[in-house]
């Protein structure tokens, strides 16, 4: 059995895709952030592995109480800290710490969220359509309540790649107008009235309107960039970055940014020559993404469309990069609303 199936013991969240990551780095030692606490899968293991220092980074309120029985095992070791992956180079100099050695980020929802229909992330349990990971700012019903049918029919293309999007957008703004938007099944009608019904096998008509509303929410394309961004800021050399994510849209930018700060900027269509940077910042580890193997995807269906790329620090100062060369697309709800 591997690590990932089997830690930590009876924790509500399976880790995806830690045994490579464990394996990328022997022994772990001095000073790792891991962005995405959740249940703290990633966090113990890294510090059972060897890690002096672990600070651990989650902008959900809720994962700190429960990991108050076990976070006291490891004798100060585990620093806790609520707040977003986007600052992390801020959260751990504040903390008094100039340079670390790894930096874990394991991107998306957790089991725990997903579960909870109260959280609104599920369009399978009845619940509040809130779907905010930090509890606070926009919940998704005040997106589908007050966003303008182009936009919404444009953020549920972009960020969920539905081709039905303008259909859906429609719908959603016809129905608000009798009664707003308050449940996730409310939506789960509108979205399954929009689309033909799905033949055995396939995807629940409601997912991609819901990955687009959660990215939506969250900014989570932009906090990924920014985390990288951090990342870079904060990591010594030789330090590894390891991400794991669950869709495209995400992969493609962890992807660009690895090929773009490892000296080869992403083209910006097939016809360009590849563009070489003059500093590298990273070097990648392995020439493709890592995927989960039958086994962990028979233990852990979630582990299904994971996947972790790796680099490693290489000891130069930090540069600048375009958001939008690596993948962030060209969209701002914040601005549109
Ligand atoms: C997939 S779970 C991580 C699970 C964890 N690796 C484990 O083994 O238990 C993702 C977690 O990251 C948190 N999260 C997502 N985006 C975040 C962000 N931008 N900043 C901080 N935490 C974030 C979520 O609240 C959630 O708890």
């Amino acid at each position: 059995m591997s690590i990932a199936q089997s830690y930590p013991p009876s924790s509500p969240h399976i880790p995806v895709l830690l045994t490579p990551i464990l394996d990328s780095v022997k022994p772990i030692s001095g000073i790792w952030v891991d962005g995405t606490f959740g249940a703290g899968g990633y966090s113990r293991a890294i510090l059972d592995a060897g890690a002096d220092t672990l600070y651990a980074i989650d902008r959900d309120p809720e994962v700190f109480a429960r990991a108050k029985k076990w976070a006291k095992d490891y004798d100060g070791r585990l620093k806790l800290i609520h707040g977003t992956f986007s600052d992390l180079d801020t959260h751990v100099k504040n903390a008094g710490t100039d340079l670390i050695d790894g930096v874990v980020l394991d991107i998306g929802v957790s089991s725990m969220q997903l579960d909870q229909a109260e959280r609104g992330f599920s369009f399978m349990k009845d619940g509040p359509l809130d779907m905010r990971m930090g509890q606070s700012g926009m919940s998704a019903a005040d997106i589908v309540n007050s966003v303008e049918e182009k936009v919404l029919a444009d953020l549920i293309y972009l960020y969920g790649e539905e081709r039905a999007s303008r259909r859906i957008a429609r719908n959603i703004v016809k129905s608000r107008e009798n009664l707003k938007f308050e449940t996730t099944f409310q939506l789960v009608k509108v979205i399954e009235a929009s689309l033909p019904r799905p033949k055995p096998g396939q995807t629940h008509p409601a997912t991609r309107t819901f990955q687009a509303l959660r990215i939506a929410v969250n900014d989570e394309l932009g906090q990924l960039v920014s985390g990288l961004r951090a990342a870079e800021n904060i990591l010594r050399e030789g330090g590894l970055l390891a991400v794991v994510t669950f869709h495209s849209l995400e992969d493609r930018i962890v992807k660009r940014f690895i090929q773009a700060r490892s000296g080869n900027n992403p083209r910006g269509n097939r016809y360009q020559p590849e563009k070489t940077n003059d500093i590298a910042t990273f070097e990648k580890i392995g020439r493709k993404a890592i995927a989960a193997n039958k086994d962990e995807i028979n233990s852990n269906p979630r582990a299904r469309s994971a996947k972790l790329r790796l680099a490693r620090r290489l000891n130069t100062t930090s540069g600048e990069f375009s958001a939008f060369d690596i993948g962030l697309p060209k969209f701002n709800l914040g601005q549109l609303v």
